[in-house]
């Protein structure tokens, strides 16, 4: 039976369960990485199973999201990441190394191969042709300690690259044509796959920057082929040796197949919302700007930022405006440094950042009230700059350029195209850390607070329904990124108290009154970033089931790893303040919720495979592991 590339990899990696669309199986994920804003719980998780190493043939923990340490509290959990690292066996990759997808890409990714992180762009390692998945941090716990990951088996759409790019349009403006195609939700339960004519002319860094904003469609992956391409790039990266071929056979089956023709894609622009708000640059043209911000794990790569660098050379930026660029890793922030672009870049008036997250998850460069910061991201949701008034819009690299000289959205094919063509790469691995086992003490600071005991799913929920929300509600209005909480990460009773902080300030406070209750969502609840955080907050608040519309893969999972139920239902029949009752004792597939309020029933629905109704009845995965499975 002929297989698509996503096939051929979950066939080698398959540990239990039937390969077939549609049914939940178990893989083995041969790399697992963390980050130090979700890798704090993810490793406090791993201790909490009890196993005395790292199993996974490379687990590797990675401080990028706040390395700048803009508090106390997150120095100190880089501390804690790098000794615990140490001790288990992970490799621990150092503030100002850069972003966790692009230096795993770079240095570690492997194509045909598995790779589990507790970040939603995990899959950016599909544009090196690795299998990429992102999780929450229980679930990379288990995969770091030697236990499979389980997952529904998507459905497969084929997305067909045609033609060539035309001057001064990107890899982004593709990943954004995708969106505007198929929507932030057109993902939801398929895996993405890039084939076609058309992908010989994209590198590494340009399929990595369309897998990495896969993610935003809500696909559980993306993958490229690995060909010639890959081969040049990993030869380039030193590891030729970790090349091998991965394609789809002739007639593998896809579900669902659209085709770009990429000479005919023009530059984009998300304006602030949604990543599929998406304009056509001559729409959007002449909007007044306040900030650029060129970087981070969608367009950091040496590629991305030597465009920028020639377009502006010898030319200087608008002073009206702020403009910051901030590599995707230290291999880029050194190749920059060599060619002389740092100093192209620093003579036109950017501001040059170390490598890492920092600005994209809003520490540093918040945008002013009302300001409209433009950003080479992937995401531009209120409050995901680190504020509530600031809009975000999202493009490319070459966009940001033009924009940044004008001061204005400003279309790049006015401008002479840069012609970029890397040959060669510098490897330096110097902040990435061996580890040293046992031996190595952990250090623990005051804030980092382990987990506490998961509790078994009553038979009977009742309570309030504390919140009721729209549709499309990220993980990021659920649990606050930024300098709110950045800092919390660890400290599960502070970070619950932000808990919807930019749609309700009382939800924390009344649910902790109340001793839990309810959320109610619309459609896509809990889209975004893999933010385990976002079901660690309610459970806290002692919340045990939500009801929404439709939930996101990744947060829906995470519910259930926290023993919180997710049921879907028409939501619009409850309104906030209503008492709901829920029989659960048999977590029969269609379930009642009763209104006492308004003395209506409501018909719900689970759809909980065996393995997570026993994990719900334990109280969750850890308690459902310790009890032996
Ligand atoms: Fe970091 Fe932003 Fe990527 S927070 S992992 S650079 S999406």
């Amino acid at each position: 039976m002929p297989q698509t590339m996503t096939e051929k990899i979950l066939a080698q990696h398959l540990r239990e369960g039937k390969l077939e669309r549609g049914t939940e199986i178990g893989i083995r994920m041969d790399h697992c990485l963390t980050q130090d804003s979700t890798g704090t719980m993810a490793w406090l998780e791993f201790e909490a199973l009890g196993i005395d190493k790292v199993r996974a043939e490379l687990a590797v923990s990675y401080s990028d999201h706040t390395s700048l340490g803009f508090k106390g509290e997150s120095t100190d959990d880089h501390i804690f990441l790098q000794t615990i690292a140490s001790h288990y066996g992970a490799k621990f990759s150092k503030n100002g190394n850069g972003v966790c997808h692009q230096i795993h890409y770079e240095r570690f990714g492997v194509p045909g191969k598995t790779l589990i992180g507790s970040d939603s762009h995990t899959p950016t390692a599909g544009g090196l042709g690795m299998l990429g998945i992102g999780a929450g941090g229980m679930d990379v716990a288990v995969c770091m300690g030697g236990g499979p990951f389980y997952l529904t088996v998507p459905k497969m759409l084929k997305i067909v690259l045609t033609g060539k790019l035309s001057p001064n349009v990107g890899a982004k403006d593709v990943a954004l044509e995708v969106l505007r195609r198929i929507t932030v939700k057109g993902g939801v339960g398929y895996f993405l796959e890039f084939v076609g004519p058309g992908l010989k002319t994209l590198s590494v860094p340009e399929r990595a920057t369309i897998t990495n904003m896969g993610a935003e469609s809500g696909a559980t992956s993306s993958i490229f082929p690995s060909d010639d391409v890959t081969k040049a790039f990993l030869k380039m990266q030193g590891r030729e040796k970790d090349w091998r071929e991965l394609s789809p056979d002739q007639g593998a089956v896809y579900d669902k197949e659209i085709t770009i023709d990429l000479a005919t894609v023009k530059p984009l622009v998300a304006m602030p919302g949604m990543p599929d708000n998406v304009f056509d640059i001559d729409q959007v043209a002449g909007t007044k700007i306040d900030q650029v911000f060129i970087g981070s794990c969608t367009n950091g790569s040496y590629q991305d930022l030597k465009i920028v660098a020639e377009m502006l050379k010898g030319k200087k930026v608008s002073t009206d405006i702020d403009v910051i660029v901030s590599p995707g890793s230290r291999q880029a922030w050194e190749m920059l440094m060599e060619d002389g672009s740092f100093l192209e870049l620093t003579k036109a008036g950017v501001r040059m950042i170390e490598p890492g997250c920092n600005a994209c998850i809003g520490i540093g460069f918040v945008p002013g009230t009302n300001h409209l910061s433009l950003r080479t991201v992937n995401r531009n949701w209120k409050g995901r700059g680190g504020n509530e008034d600031g809009k975000l819009a999202l493009c490319g690299p070459q966009v940001a350029a033009a924009s940044a000289l004008k001061g204005v959205i400003a279309d790049p094919r006015e401008l002479p195209a840069p012609k970029v063509k890397v040959d060669h790469l510098t490897v330096d691995d110097y902040l990435i850390l061996e580890p040293q086992g046992p031996k190595v003490e952990i250090r623990r600071a005051p804030n980092i607070v382990p987990l506490g005991n998961q509790r078994p799913l009553p038979p009977v929920l009742k309570g309030e329904a504390l919140l009721k929300v729209g549709d499309g509600i990220s993980t990021d209005a659920i649990l606050p990124a930024g300098p709110l909480t950045q800092h919390l990460r660890s400290n599960l009773p502070e970070t619950s108290k932000f808990t919807f902080h930019y749609d309700d300030k009382t939800f924390a406070a009344r649910a902790a009154e109340k001793g839990g209750g309810f959320i109610v969502g619309g459609d896509n609840y809990g889209q975004g970033s893999s933010r385990e955080h976002a079901a660690l907050a309610p459970w806290k608040l002692g919340i045990t089931a939500v009801l929404a519309k439709s939930f996101a893969r990744i947060h829906r999972a995470n519910l259930v790893n926290m023993g919180i139920l997710p049921m879907t239902c028409n939501t619009d029949l409850i309104d906030q303040g209503d008492q709901l009752e829920i029989d659960v004792s048999k977590l029969t597939p269609d379930l009642v919720v009763k209104n006492l309020t308004k003395g209506t029933t409501v018909p719900a629905k689970q759809d909980l495979s065996e393995r997570e109704k026993a994990m719900l009845r334990a109280g969750g995965l850890l308690a459902y592991t310790a009890q032996g499975h």
